[in-house]
């Protein structure tokens, strides 16, 4: 017997809407659809990788309630999400005879999350968006909080809009087809929402992450559960990304730095891994938290089989990066510390001696 569905209640001033996280969710899409619309038809975005694996079961359970699906697909990877590979899913959507009511199902990781997000917010100038995220970063991560948007030559999310879902349904059961290095990268993003919120749930993911490795799926129910409520609080109390939501940062100076200078070998997760390492030595330099809580926090990432040290780049490379990384401002490089786990602050007044100490940390 699996677990009954969790509903989290996202409350955000100016709109409300439910998180459901069920195995078996995409089976029932018909019924969840008919609670949030009443439209015969919807449009349904994925990509080639998740299309296949996925889009059959959705579609027929969008059918059986009566709803005409119209499907658009865009290729698989980062690489794609851009303005043109958008042009022929408007082309596909509008010669469809949608209307204003017609819903569009975002089926895919946060690369389709953010995409179709970003037509929804567009097309008609603005339709009902659901989301139904397949990678475990975009479950817990991408798919709360209504960022949508696509990449610029100039850089990454330069050209979006705040477009808040009407619903997110997660069905754990797609994770048994995600490939395991997808997996651990969404674990980064779990490990640092307990980091920064909270210590119980950190001292759970001690006792518990390799079960999420070995996809237990009334763990990872569970697990997601609790990452979406946190991500949802966060973002209920900083809907426009002004103050607080820089606390979903942590880990993320470091780590984008440590993605560029690699040229993207380390991956998001792993570079967010890294970060969070450096992080915590950071704040163990600077007496925020103690030797045993840094070393808490490294061994947990550990075990979710991230990297903490190992690192093989120019670290001078490193601290240069973060310079020109976006969340700098006024000139000053600002870090999202734990103090201790399960809080976090921000400091702008890091000496940048420590700061290279930190990256040197990880080697
Ligand atoms: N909107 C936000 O708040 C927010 C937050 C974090 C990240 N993001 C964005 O999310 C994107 C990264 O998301 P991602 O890590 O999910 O990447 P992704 O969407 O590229 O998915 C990773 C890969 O896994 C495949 N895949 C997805 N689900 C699968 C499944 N169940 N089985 C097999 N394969 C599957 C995809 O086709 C893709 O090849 C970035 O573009 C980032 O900017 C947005
Ligand atoms: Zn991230």
């Amino acid at each position: 017997m699996s677990l009954p569905k969790t509903v989290v209640g996202v409350r955000i001033p100016g709109s409300e809407y439910d998180i459901s996280v069920g195995r078996g969710l995409i089976q029932s899409a018909g019924e969840m659809l008919r609670a949030v619309s009443s439209s015969d038809r919807v449009m349904v975005l994925s990509d080639s990788q998740v299309g296949p694996l996925h889009l059959s079961a959705l579609k027929q359970a969008l059918k059986s309630a009566g709803a005409r699906v119209i499907e658009a697909t865009i290729p698989a990877g980062e690489e794609h999400k851009g303005l043109n590979t958008l042009l022929p899913v408007y082309d596909q959507f509008l010669a469809s005879h949608i209307d204003r009511q017609t819903p569009l199902l975002a089926l895919g990781g946060g690369v389709v999350g953010d995409m179709g997000g970003f037509v929804a917010a567009t097309i008609l100038r603005g339709v009902p968006l659901i989301q139904i995220p397949t990678t475990l970063l975009a479950m817990v991560d991408a798919s709360v909080g209504g960022k949508t948007g696509v990449n610029h030559a100039v850089g990454k999310n330069l050209i979006g809009a705040f477009h808040q879902p009407a619903a997110v349904w997660i069905d754990p059961a797609v994770l048994t087809t995600l490939p395991p290095r997808e997996l651990r990268g969404g674990l980064a993003e779990c490990i640092k929402h307990d980091i920064i919120r909270d210590a119980g749930g950190f001292e759970q993911l001690e006792q518990n992450i390799h079960r999420a490795l070995s996809l237990d799926l009334d763990y990872l129910q569970q697990l997601i559960a609790h990452n979406v409520a946190i991500k949802a609080s966060v973002v209920a109390e900083d809907p426009f990304e002004r103050g607080v939501r820089a606390h979903l940062n942590l880990g993320h100076t470091f780590g984008h730095a440590i993605e560029t200078v690699s040229g993207y070998a380390y991956s998001h997760g792993e570079g967010v891994a890294l970060g969070m390492a450096a992080a915590a030595n950071l704040a163990k330099s600077l007496g925020l938290i103690d030797e045993e809580s840094r070393r808490r926090i490294a061994a947990v990432i550990a075990q979710a089989r991230l990297p903490v040290a190992g690192l093989k780049l120019d670290i001078d490379q490193v601290v240069e990066a973060m310079a020109f990384d976006k969340k700098v401002k006024s000139g000053r490089l600002r870090f999202v510390l734990p103090a201790p786990i399960g809080r976090a602050i921000i400091r702008d007044d890091v000496p940048v001696e420590l700061v290279r100490q930190a990256v040197q940390s990880l080697v």
